[in-house]
């Protein structure tokens, strides 16, 4: 297949990692079109992105004329026909099947047939979202990291029918981007959750076998393993909604018990603990 030149690209679904998304590609020089599916969610992510672009402008490691300009390339809407002009979509909306499907159905009527299809899928199989399409061809998975501005790391995920061309054309972007990609292949968790999410499984029972608190077993990982943040912490801010589901995901499809979420965290989930996002996890947040 022929790529285009990438210049358009459009992101559905502006939570967390959808508006950090966008956030990283105005900055770098993208024309974006963000769709959410209500005007009110799409203005709180432009608030977001408007709100970190301040942050760098503040901190002098942006120019506030610089900062305009990215958020002048930064149109919403709430009408996914108007991606029809888009290079690229990045699919980051809610992580389940059904509701991707349908929306790489309607895509693929909308957008040129020669515009690549990305999802940013954590724990799903991006040839069984690539499954939704007649051009299985042109998707690929590109999965960021949060918070997506900060994290240098790009999975670029090959599906089984993905073609050469759209993913090294997702690698180019990554790039442009100011990420660091890497390529692998549509395996369940991909690279790092298959790592992360076990290895933060088993953090989250080590808290009931040891009796140890969040805080002190914060503190056992950045200062004994030099981790950036502690495991309850890094939950907190990934939602421990999506934690458990990812989890649940991959469990699904390696049947290991450590992958499996533990009963603490299921709890607090069901109890509506969602860390940062709702305002208390295993820490509070004002
Ligand atoms: N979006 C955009 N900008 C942000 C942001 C966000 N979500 N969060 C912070 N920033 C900006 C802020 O403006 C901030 O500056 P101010 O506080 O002065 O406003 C600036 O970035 C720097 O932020 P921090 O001081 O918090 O940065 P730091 O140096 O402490 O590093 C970190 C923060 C990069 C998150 C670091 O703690 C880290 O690497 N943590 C580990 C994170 C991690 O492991 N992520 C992977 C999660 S797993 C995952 O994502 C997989 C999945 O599929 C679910």
């Amino acid at each position: 297949m022929t790529v285009p030149e990438i210049r358009r690209v459009g992101v559905v679904g502006l939570g967390a990692m959808g508006a950090g998304i966008a956030q990283l590609a105005i900055e770098a020089g993208f024309e974006i079109v963000g769709r959410e599916v209500s005007a009110e969610l799409g203005a709180k992510a432009h608030d977001r992105i408007a709100h970190f672009l301040q942050r760098k402008v503040d901190k002098e490691q942006m120019g506030a004329p610089e900062r305009e300009r990215a958020l002048g390339a930064l149109s919403l809407t709430t009408d996914l026909a108007d991606l029809a002009d888009c290079d690229l979509v990045i699919e980051a909306i809610v992580e389940d099947l059904g509701p991707k499907l349908e929306l790489f159905r309607a895509l693929e009527e909308i957008v040129r047939p020669d515009a690549i299809l990305a999802t940013n899928t954590s724990a799903l199989s991006v040839t069984e979202i690539a499954a939704a399409v007649s051009t299985p061809e042109r998707v690929v998975g590109m999965h960021f990291f949060n918070p997506a501005p900060l994290m240098p790391l790009v999975e670029i995920v090959r599906a089984q029918l993905s073609s050469d061309e759209a993913v090294e054309a997702a690698v180019t972007v990554g790039e442009k981007l100011g990420k660091r990609p890497i390529r692998c292949h549509d395996t369940p968790g991909f690279v790092v959750n298959r790592v992360l999410i076990p290895l933060l499984n088993d953090c989250l029972r080590v808290l009931d076998e040891a009796r140890v608190s969040p805080e002190d077993l914060d503190t056992a990982m950045t200062a004994g393993a030099g981790w950036p943040m502690g495991p309850c912490t890094l939950v907190d801010l990934v939602g421990i909604d999506v934690h458990v589901h990812a989890s649940e995901a991959l469990y699904e499809k390696l049947r290991e018990p450590r992958i499996a979420p533990p009963a603490r965290i299921v709890a607090m989930k069901n109890a509506g603990l969602l860390g940062r996002k709702s305002g208390r996890g295993f820490y509070r947040y004002d």
